[in-house]
């Protein structure tokens, strides 16, 4: 049975892969929003994703297509006939005329890459709009003054993905507001509270109070937290205070009508003062904790149906309906009304 009711052609920013699967010269496979891509990195070093198929007889780009340089531009080389395709994706060489076909483009979507991550831009209008929002970077989003220095790489170490699975993007955000989950499914000691539920932009933001471990006591002797952002509905990235330092980026990303690929990747705080294996074991091990608590939420989320209208109790009321609220700008009838 295909479960996800609401729609999966949400428009955003979604993850199709951490930047190491796509080097210099690489051409990577991939199927999201139904159609099937590929990303290739040029010689410049930069990312380009198009779809897969060559706009001459089409050949699958991602099957034996090759990187090259045309007159010191990116380009992609078909494996069929060696029409060659620019970043734009347009034909800028025919081997056997001597003009390229100037007419013809393969589609090309939006790309930004950063987090260690290269991420798409999805129109769910499907007019090709550009971007309404940019991707925040992992580190610097919260203006506390990190970078990417302070934290250990998170791939491919610390990293988990879990392909083609039945839930929808919506659901997984749905968690950040649902207080009540984190005692049953993340076992912690006392229920936590909201500090902060902003939905007025695209990017939305959650704080709350909870901890892991300890006692049950009362929520105000608590003062530890996370706080998330969620960057439309295709990934939410958190940092955390008066716990192990982390920060966390979750990316669900529809491949189809009825499935997702889930990302998820964790960033530890390294020891300032060095620490070497000792620190990047500690590390690993930090990491595998959260990495474990996603593991337990995805269990719930891969087997969910939808509940609309759902059951709320009077304390998830405003919370639900607010990310719910929120969410509806981003599907395809509420799109069109905007543009
Ligand atoms: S199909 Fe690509 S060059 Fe002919
Ligand atoms: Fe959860």
């Amino acid at each position: 049975m295909v479960k996800p009711t609401l729609n999966m052609r949400p428009t955003g920013w979604f993850q199709v892969a951490w930047s190491e699967e796509v080097p210099v010269g690489g051409v990577h496979r991939m199927t999201y929003f139904g159609h099937d891509l590929i990303a290739w990195r040029g010689v410049s070093g930069r990312v380009t994703i198009m779809e897969a198929y060559c706009e001459h007889l089409g050949a699958h780009l991602g099957y034996g297509g090759t990187v090259v340089e045309r007159d010191g531009e990116d380009a992609i080389q078909c494996p069929f006939h060696g029409w060659q395709w620019n970043a734009a994706g347009r034909n800028v060489c025919i081997p056997y005329e001597d003009r390229p076909n100037i007419g013809k483009k393969i589609r090309t979507y939006p790309v930004r890459e950063v987090n260690e991550s290269i991420y798409l831009w999805h129109d769910a209008s499907g007019e090709h709009r550009e971007p309404y929002f940019d991707v925040p970077e992992i580190f610097t989003a919260w203006d506390d003054g990190r970078s990417a220095d302070d934290y250990h790489r998170s791939y491919p170490g610390n990293v988990l993905f879990d392909p083609a699975q039945e839930l929808h993007p919506q659901y997984v955000l749905e968690n950040g507001v649902d207080f009540a989950h984190f005692k049953y499914v993340h076992q912690v000691p006392i229920i936590p509270q909201f500090t902060r539920q902003d939905f007025d932009q695209p990017l939305s933001y959650v704080d709350f109070t909870v901890a892991f471990e300890g006692e049950p006591g009362s929520i105000e002797e608590i003062d530890s937290g996370v706080e998330a952002i969620n960057v439309g509905l295709g990934f939410a990235i958190t940092k955390s205070h008066g716990m192990v330092d982390n920060r966390t980026m979750l990316a669900v990303t529809p491949v189809d009508d009825a499935t997702c690929d889930v990302r998820f990747s964790v960033w530890i705080g390294n020891d300032p003062s060095g620490g070497g294996e000792a620190d990047v074991e500690a590390a690993a091990k930090a990491a595998r904790f959260v990495i474990e608590q996603v593991e337990a939420d995805l269990v719930i989320w891969s087997h969910q149906k939808y509940a609309d209208p759902a059951a709320l109790s009077r304390g998830e009321y405003p919370g639900f309906t607010a990310l719910r609220a929120w969410a509806q700008q981003f599907y395809p009838s509420n799109e069109q009304e905007k543009s």
